[in-house]
């Protein structure tokens, strides 16, 4: 079973979990598009959802096939929202925010009872870190906000380049108009305080750990698709 079908594995046993007339929070990056074209079969057979994407990407694919769509605005409380991961642990922290979505993300997933996570055996660690973490920041300021992230970090005995993601000839701008600071700390030991501690960082809009978020992640590898509950 190649990558694909693994995603699309994990993708296939979320949707059992999706009912009809619920509202889905929608996740971005290749695992969570796989979900949104499996959606759309169901929604063209008959399923009655409305979803909330993550991302203009996320958006513009459910558009494109059909899934009905409203404004978290419009729709600010969920159901469900089933989303990919960058990684996973065993109590289901995950870093998100490859794809740079993290806000919306985790934003869509606060808004939501349930989250589940669908992903291949790869991104299954012990230790989250070896994914460098996206961090979102502000673009005023972003040099003091970098230098704060690494105080900060040193102060939980981590450390490692914090670079500022790139796309083209200019730094990469996320949805909401931000920048993401992508930092190799290596093994985090701490997430949670490091959650928090980040949060705490004027200029720092949001970061891809998601702590006490996801309730399942759906993790399918060459033997088929298995449940992680928190
Ligand atoms: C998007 O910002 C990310 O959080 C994605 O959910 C994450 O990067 C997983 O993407 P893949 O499914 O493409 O690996």
């Amino acid at each position: 079973m190649d990558a694909r079908e693994m995603k699309i594995k994990a993708a296939a046993a979320a949707l059992e979990h999706v009912e009809n007339g619920m509202r889905l929070g929608i996740g971005t990056g290749s695992t969570a598009e796989e979900f949104v074209r499996l959606l759309a079969e169901r929604v063209a057979d008959g399923l009655s959802v409305v979803g909330v994407p993550t991302s203009e990407r996320t958006a513009r694919l459910c558009l494109e096939l059909g899934v009905p769509l409203k404004s978290l605005d419009e729709l600010p409380e969920l159901d469900l929202t089933i989303d990919g991961a960058d990684e996973v642990d065993g109590r289901l922290r995950l870093i998100k925010g490859g794809g740079g979505a993290l806000l919306r993300e985790k934003i869509v997933a606060a808004a939501s009872s349930r989250m589940i996570v669908i992903a291949d055996e790869t991104k299954v660690v012990e230790t989250l870190g070896a994914f460098k973490l996206p961090i979102e920041v502000n673009p005023f300021g972003m040099v003091a906000t970098r230098i704060a992230i690494e105080r900060v970090a040193a102060r939980l005995g981590l450390s490692g380049a914090i670079e500022v993601r790139r796309s083209g000839d200019g730094n990469y701008m996320t949805d909401g108009g931000h920048y993401i600071l992508d930092a190799s700390f290596g093994r985090i030991p701490d997430a949670d305080a490091l959650a928090i501690t980040l949060n705490a960082i004027p200029g720092v809009v949001e970061h891809g750990l998601f702590i006490n978020m996801a309730s399942i992640a759906i993790i399918a590898g060459p033997a088929g698709a298995r449940t992680l509950t928190a």
